[in-house]
């Protein structure tokens, strides 16, 4: 997955670099900082003291010493003061200066903290913003794996707004599974696109049925469906690529799966992926709800409302936003597992 949000201790993360929220000394203090140089050791205290401070925006890198990463890329993040002073353009620079950085020391994984949002008081949902935009442009272009790692979940905030609307869905929409399917099926047929044939009592195989005609009905082409009810989901996944005008490398970035997946799902028509990688070529492909669901049948699988993380998916879907970014922050908020691979 091209860009996680991971729970973890950022001096524990075995990867090629991992970002310092530092200060302007570059020579330690308190936080992820405090934290990373009594990890490091007094090495990582003698290599900063040559490298003659850090402007706020800015980045320069070291060894990792007793680290388990092999560097450490220090970036100093700007005080925040009312968001007037320049305070998002000075962030945005520490995630792209540090970025560069690593991939010119040819770093394949690259860790961050949330800069700014601890003792420089940054408001954690707009780092969190702020982070996820800058790491995701980045990776249209890069091939790069990244963590934005989540030290407690005290500071990690999603806008409230979003959370409470979310949170809402779920009330509205969770079945507990061990509801027998009848009131569900009950729901289901209550949906506008149910036509009357579909209405007859049903058995829980029917169930599954109800969904086709769903997908189907919701498409005015019923034959070229019917044509299509036999293909598998990477020759689905390939058909829609070419129907939305993508091309693969758009596909396979804006689902947060790495390229290699991709090429093994594009070289196996019966390839069966995970029920996240499925979901997010749906996202990627900005699917309706019912064409998500045609896709996730064809790998196997299907939404259900006794699963919060389908929920958090339909939510998004039914809002039409297809960020993918922006489902993880909220899946992780959940504490939901993340789309993509
Ligand atoms: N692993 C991952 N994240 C961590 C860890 C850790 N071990 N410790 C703290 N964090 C998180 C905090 O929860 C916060 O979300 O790092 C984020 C950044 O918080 P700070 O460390 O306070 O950094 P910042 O807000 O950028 O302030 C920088 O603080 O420590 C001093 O010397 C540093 O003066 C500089 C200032």
């Amino acid at each position: 997955m091209p860009l996680e949000i991971v729970r973890n201790d950022i001096t524990k993360m075995k990867v090629d670099a991992i970002v310092n929220a530092a200060n302007e000394s570059l020579l330690g203090g308190g936080g992820v900082d405090g934290a990373i140089h009594r990890a490091a050791g007094l090495g990582l205290l003698a290599e900063c003291r040559t490298l003659g401070g850090c402007k706020t925006g800015k980045a320069k890198i070291t060894g990792g010493y007793n680290l388990p990463a092999k560097h450490v890329i220090h970036t100093v993040g700007p005080i925040y003061n009312d968001g007037k002073h320049g305070e998002k353009a000075l962030l945005e620079s520490c995630y792209r200066e540090s970025l560069a950085l690593a991939k010119e020391n040819n770093c394949e994984t690259v860790a961050f903290p949330l800069i700014s949002s601890g003792v420089y008081g940054y408001p954690k949902d707009q780092a969190l913003k702020v982070a996820i935009d800058v790491i995701s442009n980045f990776l249209l272009e890069n091939e790069m794996t990244v963590y934005i790692v989540i030290f407690d979940k005290a500071a990690y905030k999603i806008s409230e707004k979003l959370f409470s609307d979310i949170a809402e869905y779920i009330d509205d929409n969770y079945v507990d599974e061990h509801t027998d399917y009848s009131r569900e099926r009950i729901r289901m047929n209550a949906l506008p696109s149910m036509a009357p044939r579909t209405r007859r009592k049903k058995s829980d195989d029917d169930f599954l049925e109800i969904c086709d005609c769903k997908a189907m009905l919701a498409e005015d082409d019923l034959d070229a469906k019917l044509k299509q009810i036999d293909e598998s989901f990477s020759q689905m996944l390939l058909r829609k690529i070419d129907e939305k005008g993508m091309t693969d490398a758009e596909c396979y970035k804006k689902a947060n799966i790495d390229r290699k997946l991709f090429s093994k799902i594009r070289s196996d028509i019966h390839y069966k992926p995970s029920k996240p990688t499925a979901l997010a070529f749906a996202i990627s492909l900005e699917l309706s709800l019912a064409e998500t669901e045609d896709m996730l049948r064809k790998a196997g699988f299907a939404l259900s409302h006794s699963n919060k993380f389908d929920i958090i998916i339909e939510y998004f879907i039914s809002k039409g936003n297809y960020n993918i970014f922006e489902i993880n922050e909220a899946l992780f908020a959940f504490d939901q597992s993340l789309l993509g691979a």
